[in-house]
C-alpha cells in the first residue's frame, strides 16, 4: 500500500480527484495517510476532513523565519514517512532538504506543458494569464518528479489541451483541470504505487502497463 502525503494551497480539486479515484478503484494500492496545507482557509482541508483524512495546517507565516519553517515542516514529513509526497497546488517551495530525504518521491502537478510557461513566478492564474499573452495555441499540464530546481524534475506525464479564440485565464485554468490535471495525476499516483514507473538517468521510464503511456 503506497502511504501518500498530498500538500496543498488553495481548492484542493486535484485532491478530490485523487480522493474521487482511490474511491472509484481507479486508483488502486494508495492510501493518503494525512493532507498538509500552508494556509488554514484552505477548501482542500475540508475535503480532506470530510474524507476522515488527517488535514494538518503550516504556515510558513507562524515560524520566525522561513528557516525555522522549513526545519519544521521536514521534520513532520519525515515523521508521517509517506512513501509518496503530491503537490497538489501547494504554493510553497519544498525544502532542499526535504528534496533529498524524498528524493524521486515527490510528484507536483503544473498546468502548463514544461518547459514552457514554468518556473519562477509561474503558478496559478499567472501561467494562463502568461500563456494567453503570449498567444500559443497549445497548453495543458505536466506532472513531474520534484528535484532542486524549479519545475525541473523528471517529467512523468503531459496532456495537451487546445486554447479557444475567446478563452479567459479563468477558463482557460478551468479546461486544463478538467481535460488534462484531474486525469493526470490520479494516473500517475496508480502507476506509482503499482510499480509501473522508474527513474532511470533523470527520465521516467514507463513500463508496458502504464496507463499514463499516451495521453490523448
Ligand atoms: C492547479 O491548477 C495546479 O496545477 C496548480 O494550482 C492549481 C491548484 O488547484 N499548481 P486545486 O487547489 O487543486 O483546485
Amino acid at each position: 500500500m503506497l502511504r501518500v502525503v498530498v500538500c496543498v494551497s488553495g481548492g484542493g480539486t486535484n485532491l478530490q480527484a485523487i480522493l474521487d479515484a482511490i474511491d472509484k478503484k481507479e486508483i488502486t494500492n494508495t492510501e493518503i495517510i494525512a493532507v498538509i496545507s500552508n494556509n488554514a482557509g484552505a477548501k482542500a482541508l475540508t475535503r480532506a476532513e470530510n474524507h476522515g483524512i488527517c488535514a494538518i495546517c503550516m504556515s510558513p507565516k507562524s515560524f520566525s523565519d522561513r528557516a525555522a519553517f522549513n526545519r519544521a515542516f521536514t521534520e513532520k514529513m519525515c515523521e508521517l514517512n509517506p512513501d509518496l509526497i503530491v503537490l497538489a497546488g501547494f504554493l510553497v517551495r519544498i525544502p532542499e532538504d526535504m528534496v533529498k530525504k524524498f528524493s524521486n518521491r515527490i510528484v507536483n502537478i503544473h498546468p502548463s506543458l514544461i518547459p514552457s510557461f514554468c518556473g519562477v513566478g509561474y503558478y496559478g492564474l499567472k501561467v494562463h494569464e502568461k500563456v494567453l499573452e503570449r498567444g500559443v495555441k497549445v497548453t495543458g499540464a505536466t506532472v513531474h518528479f520534484v528535484n532542486e530546481g524549479m519545475d525541473e524534475g523528471p517529467i512523468i506525464a503531459q496532456k495537451a489541451v487546445y486554447i479557444e479564440d475567446d478563452d479567459t485565464p479563468e477558463v482557460l485554468q478551468k479546461r486544463v483541470m478538467e481535460q488534462a490535471e484531474w486525469i493526470l495525476l490520479p494516473k500517475a499516483i496508480d502507476d506509482i504505487a503499482n510499480g509501473r514507473i522508474e527513474v532511470v538517468n533523470d527520465k521516467v521510464r514507463k513500463t508496458e502497463k502504464s496507463e499514463i503511456k499516451v495521453q490523448r
